[in-house]
């Protein structure tokens, strides 16, 4: 079945999931960006037709629905689609004039562009449009560091990205012949330098090391901030592939950091592991052994080690791990970590806080202030 037939047939937990966190983030992005004095534009250049053969809505349904849905952001959106398969940009276009009976967006522009390793510098975004962009390729032929690049450089600009792990470990295990399209994203010396280390190691061992190698390369352009989600095969129980969030403002990384938070498996702590598990590859019995303590631990470590003796407030506590795309942690294992040290007498709560117990369970608000003993 062709590539594209087979991808729109009934619409996979994984790829439900993928659009649930594009369009959240679509609906969080746009909440701040709006009251900001300019248009604002959601760009998606690989967009699909809009519907599932189940009838199910995709990514760029779901964004206009939302827009809909406000008329301040009915206004101010600004739209560009593209798919180089024309029926899929037909489909789309009947979609959203079905959503849209009213004629309310004004502008929306459709393109059947082919997205290549030049694209970045065809690509014309004005200046001090805030873009929203989603990169979602079957493959990963066109998708570049130079393009994400030139996606979230205005101000108030990120990008989510499908990062096809699976064909681009193989491409890399390659002779040359993909050369160009790895480069396109790790950069050369980076690809050459990944090619050799990943040549000994085990199917296991290359993940870190591809993932950290493309952070790597999207941190190359200073201020970046970058979330990798992991989606499993719907076949097997085998990496598939990551979408990644890439922005230069904290605010708004930790806006997504909660959100694939929120969409995450999490262990019995709720520390989530940034991946989707989905129903077929890990059944409701599923739970995974863990011999060692869990990553929670490490963040109680990590708070003593850098505040023994010191104060600070809980906000300022969330809102350092919120920020940092370096670890898995959010703002509720902070307050969960804090309960727990207090309880074993670990900190003190010295300001802050008015009800200290609510049915028996301690209160951690943002506004108290810790000292770490
Ligand atoms: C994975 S699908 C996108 C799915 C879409 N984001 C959604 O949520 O339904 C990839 C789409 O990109 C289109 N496509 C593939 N390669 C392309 C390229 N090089 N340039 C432009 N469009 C491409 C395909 O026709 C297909 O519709």
């Amino acid at each position: 079945m062709p590539e594209n037939e087979a991808f729109f047939s009934d619409q996979t937990e994984q790829s439900a999931t993928k659009a649930h966190i594009v369009s959240s983030y679509f609906t969080a992005w746009s909440r701040v960006i709006k009251k900001w004095d300019c248009r604002m534009a959601y760009i998606d250049l690989f967009c699909g037709p809009g519907r599932y053969d189940d009838n199910k809505p995709s990514a760029p349904l779901q964004i206009i629905q939302t827009t809909l849905n406000d008329p301040v952001l009915s206004r101010k959106m600004m739209f560009l689609f593209n798919d180089y398969d024309q029926a899929n940009i037909e489909s789309l276009k009947q979609e959203i004039s079905a959503l849209d009976t009213g004629g309310k967006l004004r502008q929306i522009q459709y393109f059947t562009e082919t997205i290549d390793l030049g694209t970045h510098s065809r690509l014309f975004i004005p200046r001090n449009v805030p873009v929203l962009s989603f990169v979602d390729p079957f493959g990963y032929k066109g998708l570049t560091r130079d393009l994400i690049n030139k996606l979230i450089a205005n101000s108030g600009s990120d990008c989510i990205f499908f990062f096809n792990y699976n064909r681009i470990n193989m491409a890399l295990s390659s002779n040359t012949k993909f050369d160009e399209h790895l480069i396109g994203i790790f950069g050369e010396e980076r690809t050459k330098a990944l090619k050799a280390q990943l040549a000994t190691l085990s199917s296991s061992q290359r993940e870190p090391v591809v993932i950290n190698a493309l952070i790597e390369a999207l941190l190359e352009d200073k201020g970046n901030y970058v979330l990798p989600f992991k989606f499993y095969s719907a076949e097997m129980l085998r990496t598939s592939h990551f979408i990644v969030f890439v922005t230069k403002n904290p605010v708004a990384c930790k806006i997504m950091k909660q959100i694939m938070h929120s969409n995450s498996a999490k262990d019995d702590d709720g520390v989530a592991t940034f991946s989707f598990e989905d129903s077929r590859n890990f059944g409701s019995n599923y739970s995974q052994l863990s011999l060692f303590d869990g990553p929670i631990k490490a963040l109680e470590r990590a708070m003593i080690s850098k505040y023994q003796g010191r104060t600070i407030t809980v906000q300022e506590l969330c809102d350092e791990v919120d920020c940092d795309f370096t670890n898995q942690f959010v703002s509720k294992n902070v307050t969960d970590v804090l309960k727990k040290m207090e309880l074993e007498g670990k900190i003190t709560v010295v300001a802050g806080r008015t009800i200290k117990e609510r049915g028996g369970v301690l209160t951690m608000p943002k506004k108290a202030t810790i000292l770490f003993k």
